[in-house]
């Protein structure tokens, strides 16, 4: 199929499109470097150009099949300072895009959505239809785009499909692509960082959470699994199987909490990881774990590699030559690198 792929210059973007072609689809990335970096890009077919860009966007569209959208601010703290930024760029703009692409006869769309949309769930393991209930501006524009694409999907031509990622991490294996952040805020990057040194001790926010060891349960899901289920989706969409619009869990089912991950790290680097323990983290819920059976079924998909894989691919990441040169570029110039 001819896929646009929006933001996949972003870190699981840039996974997905390389799943993507190896599934035999031809790849055009849509990004503005934003965040995203040129390079995670290399030897794609890529617009530099914003959503909001209307003659843009629908000269990328035109003879395109399925649209696939990263595109998006994904800080959860951020959102809470600023609303406006999130609404703005995840639902204003995506609706622009969903717009768009009616417009020019696309038929399938696939959208990045987020374990935010639970927001704290009173069960865990998380099936889909458990009620959406927010807890930050991020998650609300989240669930926003998602029933945009549920709405339109039941009335237009359109057939979508939301994949509700939860703990993406780890890096391609190749060492030439990985996660990028600026500011980076997640833990496993984070707590590698502290272990080689490159940063201050890392804040464990909380051990008093009612969970096993009173750290935080995550479903750490690694970004290669994360970006094979896209390729999958994008075939299902097309087999015409199921309803119009379908949200499912792209998790592996199993949690492993803050400590768990902090002691993989050790055992991954060889380093000890420099750490203390800080408040709680305000609007982390205790656990969040996924139940991928719908994602298994409709996909036939599952995440198989392990937390151990997914720390071990992200440190060789870290000590990748190309994260570090990009790394050196940026703080020459004092900015993120495109
Ligand atoms: N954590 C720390 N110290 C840190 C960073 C994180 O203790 O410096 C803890 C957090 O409290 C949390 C766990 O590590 O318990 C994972 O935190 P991340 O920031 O890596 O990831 P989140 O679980 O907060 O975020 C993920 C996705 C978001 C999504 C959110 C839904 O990255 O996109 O889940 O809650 F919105």
């Amino acid at each position: 199929m001819r896929i646009l792929v929006t933001g996949g210059a972003g870190y699981v973007g840039s996974h997905a499109i390389r799943s993507l072609a190896r599934h035999g689809h031809r790849v055009t990335v849509y990004d503005n470097l934003s965040t995203g970096h040129r390079f995670l890009a290399d030897g794609f077919e890529m617009m530099v150009a914003d959503l909001d860009d209307a003659p843009q966007l629908s000269r990328a569209l035109s003879d395109i099949e399925l649209v696939m959208h990263f595109a998006g601010s994904a800080y959860v703290g951020e959102s809470v300072q600023n609303p406006r930024k999130y609404f703005h760029n995840n639902v204003q703009n995506g609706l622009a895009l969903a717009n768009a692409a009616l417009d020019a006869g696309v038929r399938y769309f696939v959208f990045s959505s987020s374990c935010a949309v639970y927001g704290t769930p009173e069960k865990v393991p998380i099936i889909e239809g458990t009620r959406c209930q927010p807890v930050n501006p991020y998650g609300e524009t989240k669930l926003f785009f998602e029933r945009i694409l549920d709405a339109y999907s039941r009335t237009y031509d359109l057939r979508a499909v939301a994949l509700r990622y939860f703990n993406a991490a780890g890096a391609d294996e190749s060492g030439e692509i990985g996660e990028l952040h600026y500011p980076e805020t997640h833990l496993i990057p984070l707590a590698l960082e502290a272990a080689a040194g490159l940063r201050p001790p890392l804040e464990v926010f909380g051990n008093d959470y009612p969970t096993f060891d009173g750290t935080c349960i995550r479903d750490y899901i690694h970004v290669t699994d994360l970006a094979e289920a896209h390729a999958l989706a994008a075939e299902f969409l097309q087999s015409q199987t199921g309803d119009a619009f379908t949200a499912l869990n792209l998790g592996t089912g199993g949690g492993h909490s803050v400590r768990q991950v902090v002691a993989m790290v050790e055992k991954v680097s060889g380093h000890s990881v420099p750490r203390r323990i800080t408040e709680r983290r305000p609007g982390d819920p205790p656990s969040l774990v996924a139940d991928p059976a719908r994602a298994r079924q409709l996909l036939r998909w599952s995440a198989n590699r392990s937390l151990e894989e997914i720390v071990a691919s992200a440190w060789k990441w870290l000590h990748s030559g190309k994260r570090q040169r990009v790394s050196a570029g940026a703080a020459s110039v004092g900015e993120a690198p495109n």
